[in-house]
């Protein structure tokens, strides 16, 4: 049953409330997500602030909160998993008005404790927390700040630092993309929509997702506001390795694959992103000669998009232009998306065939293929 079954939604979400990283060096990848991404400075918490064990640093632009958090000692919780995982999400935080109750309603339904319901208070007011697990050691913490008027949350401090490079026009979290394992589809699909209310917007097999060589299968499950959408990937059987087993393979487990960016001006985004180094998937050139007769006209010139590598797609509804990041650290594990919506509201599933033939590219030259 969905919310358009029973008319009430037991778990409702105003948003993605931030992201958090677990890292090897916090106060580094600050740095980088500041000068490639164009992420603003915003809050700080770590030995100055009574921390003893790990140190965070807080970063917006548009209503993207990111969080870079990295082991002081040996012993923390985010160095083992570092150590395990490398790089990567750990935290998806959901905005939600009632953190108790959204724990409550997910926990009675099976959702495995993270963190029960926890009150966080300084002189700005109340943050309440509560989280559970979702995929891998992937965590959701839901998050009520409906009563906090500081810059993130009580325990952190505000951080302004002198060097701000401009932002990038990047403006909302789009979607976040779980990889999970062989024949876990099923079970974390389900696990949104029982667990969490969700509901199915498409899927793909791998005849709609697979080149020569490699394939996947692909669910997109929603909230009811459609304000947070996870895709999930799970590997099928191809004739060599596909990415999303690279990725198991080096993150060594199920995790958050990808991270689809949303701008409102991609091909001002995707240059300032280029000339402060992040790194893109290129397609053949050839890509460009079908897009008029698959998409038929769009506002922006063909030139830039394809000296760009930017891809388009279209569906019912309008059409969509997207770009994808190499991996953004040295294990093959997350990369990613920046995307514009220009009424298209699916995922670039047209774009599916030439971005695996990119990846399998960048593989090849990995010996991971
Ligand atoms: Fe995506």
């Amino acid at each position: 049953m969905n919310i358009k079954e029973t008319g009430a939604d037991f778990l409702p979400i105003n948003g993605t409330d931030y992201v958090e990283f677990y890292v090897g060096n916090a106060k580094q990848a600050a740095h980088y997500y500041q000068t490639a991404f164009g992420f603003q400075p915003l809050a700080y918490a770590g030995l100055e602030t009574g921390l003893k064990d790990k140190a965070s640093y807080v970063l917006k632009q548009g209503k993207i909160t990111f969080v870079f958090t990295s082991a002081l000692v040996p012993e923390s919780a985010v160095a083992t998993h570092c150590k395990l995982h490398g790089d990567g999400v750990k935290v998806i935080a959901l905005w939600v008005d009632d953190a108790r109750k959204s724990f409550e309603e997910t926990t009675k339904r099976g959702a495995k404790v993270y963190q029960e319901p926890m009150v966080h208070e300084d002189q700005n007011g109340v943050v309440i927390t509560a989280g559970i697990y979702t995929y891998g050691e992937t965590v959701h913490l839901f998050v009520e700040r409906k009563n906090y008027h500081g810059v993130f949350m009580p325990g952190y401090i505000k951080w302004d630092p002198v060097y701000k490079p401009a932002s990038v026009g990047l403006k909302y979290v789009d979607h976040m993309v779980g990889n999970v394992g062989w024949n876990e589809m099923n079970v974390w699909s389900e696990f949104y929509s029982r667990v969490m209310g969700f509901t199915q917007l498409v899927s793909f097999d791998d005849k709609d997702i697979s080149t020569e060589y490699t394939a996947l299968m692909s669910k997109v499950m929603a909230n009811s506001n459609l304000k947070i959408k996870f895709p999930l990937n799970e590997p099928a059987e191809g004739k060599k390795k596909s990415q999303i087993e690279e990725y198991l393979d080096f993150y060594r487990s199920p995790g958050v694959q990808h991270a689809a960016l949303a701008t409102d001006n991609i091909i001002e985004t995707v240059t300032a992103l280029k000339s402060r180094g992040v790194e893109f998937l290129k397609v053949p050139a050839a890509y460009y000669d079908t897009v008029p007769d698959r998409v038929g006209s769009i506002d922006e010139e063909l030139k830039p998009l394809s000296d760009l590598g930017i891809l388009v797609d279209r569906d019912d509804e309008g059409y969509l232009l997207q770009i994808f990041t190499k991996p953004v650290e040295d294990r093959p594990t997350l990369f990613y998306e920046i995307i514009q919506r220009k009424g298209a509201r699916s995922f670039g599933k047209g774009n599916f065939r030439a971005l695996f033939e990119a990846i399998e590219l960048e593989q090849q030259s990995r010996g991971t293929l």
